[in-house]
């Protein structure tokens, strides 16, 4: 693997109680599509996190450059990087938590669905070496189509016989981030405070964000929950069409990814009450994947919170995010299966 650190004589000498070995305690991490848009940060923001003790980059292109630049920030976490798919395995193995961000974005005009036919590949590819490497390991999904990227991973992983559907997560942490942000900015209070669950999927109409249910407690006129709904919707469009055919969100959803992983992470250290919206094997409703609030402990998914008294409005939205969401489902299994 490609470890500056490690090619260095000086600091393999004394390798053993070397403080940049990173401490015993701590997760291991690895980031598959670490090189991308949003791996880049992603894999800095992880750098910078105290719960992990190795941090292992892996992309078909460029790790060499992204790990010697991150291996010289003065955090704990000792860096690896790992390049192309001889080297998949090696950067799997012994992994805590795995965070997939890769993938190709989308462009203006095209939907998230859109990403499927090369997209779909990449992730059966990198879910057959995880059941493989580290069948115990929670994944955080984040390539697109997730709708469909998720059941395609859950049908990896019952092939080799190693599915925990607890372990097994979409990341949507972008839409409740949105969401919180767009709220916050009509409230007129720090987004910080504000908590608004968003179930469903991470595509248009299933992005459903129940604004009946924002903390602390609120009100919306019609005109309100019309322009929130649809802005938490299109969030990812917006990001998209602003950058012109430059990619989709990358910093906002590496902020995302590590407030998601870094739950992920306490739970599995053990902290009581770390509840977090996913999108996951689930039976909250009559899909078989679903996002919602739920609750994370060392196991993953620890408890289902239901979706709880939705007013007209997000009814209707909820018959609508179910049809889309049934078809992005079953697309997946039947590619996986294929
Ligand atoms: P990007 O093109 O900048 O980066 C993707 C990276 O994946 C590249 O470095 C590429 O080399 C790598 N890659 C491609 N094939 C690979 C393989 N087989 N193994 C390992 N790495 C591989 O794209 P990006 O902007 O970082 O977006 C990545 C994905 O995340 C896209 O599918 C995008 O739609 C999705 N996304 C999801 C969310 C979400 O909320 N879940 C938000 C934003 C983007
Ligand atoms: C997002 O919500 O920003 C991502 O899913 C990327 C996209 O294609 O919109």
């Amino acid at each position: 693997h490609l470890n500056p650190m490690e090619k260095n004589e000086c600091c393999s000498l004394r390798v053993g109680n070397c403080r940049s070995k990173g401490g015993a305690s701590g997760f291991k991490v690895a980031i598959l599509g670490a090189a991308g848009g949003i791996g880049q940060s992603l894999s800095m923001l992880m750098k910078m996190n105290p719960l992990v003790s190795v941090l292992h980059l892996y992309d078909v292109v460029n790790t060499p450059g992204v790990t010697a630049d991150i291996s010289h920030m003065d955090t704990a976490a000792v860096v690896r990087g790992f390049l192309g798919q001889k080297q998949l395995e090696d950067a799997l193995i012994g992994m805590d938590l795995v965070i997939i961000p890769a993938g190709v974005p989308r462009k203006p005009g095209m939907t998230r669905d859109d990403l499927f036919n090369i997209n779909a590949g990449i992730v059966k590819t990198l879910c057959e070496a995880i059941a493989k490497c580290c069948p115990k390991a929670i994944v955080n999904l984040i390539s697109n189509p997730v709708n469909s990227t998720v059941p395609i991973a859950a049908e990896v992983f019952k092939r080799a016989g190693t599915y925990d559907p607890n372990r097994l997560l979409g990341v949507t942490m972008l839409d409740v981030v949105r969401a919180n942000t767009f709220v916050a900015e009509v409230l007129g209070l720090d987004p910080r405070e504000v908590d608004v669950p968003v179930v469903g999927g991470h595509a248009g109409v299933t992005i459903l964000p129940l604004l009946s249910q924002v903390k602390p407690p609120c009100s919306f006129t019609p005109k309100e929950i019309v322009y929130l709904t649809e802005r938490i919707q299109n969030g990812g469009t917006e990001v998209v069409e602003a950058k012109a055919g430059a990619g989709s969100a990358t910093l906002s959803m590496a902020y995302a990814a590590v407030k998601f992983a870094d739950a992920c992470l306490r739970a599995l250290r053990g902290d009581a009450g770390i509840i977090e919206c996913a999108y996951v094997d689930s039976k909250v409703t009559e899909l078989p994947f679903f996002a919602s609030k739920v609750r994370l402990g060392r196991g993953g998914v620890e408890e289902f919170f239901p979706l709880g008294p939705l007013n007209d409005y997000e009814r209707e939205g909820l018959e609508k995010a179910k049809k889309e969401l049934a078809v992005s489902v079953e697309k997946g299994i039947s590619f996986a299966r294929k």
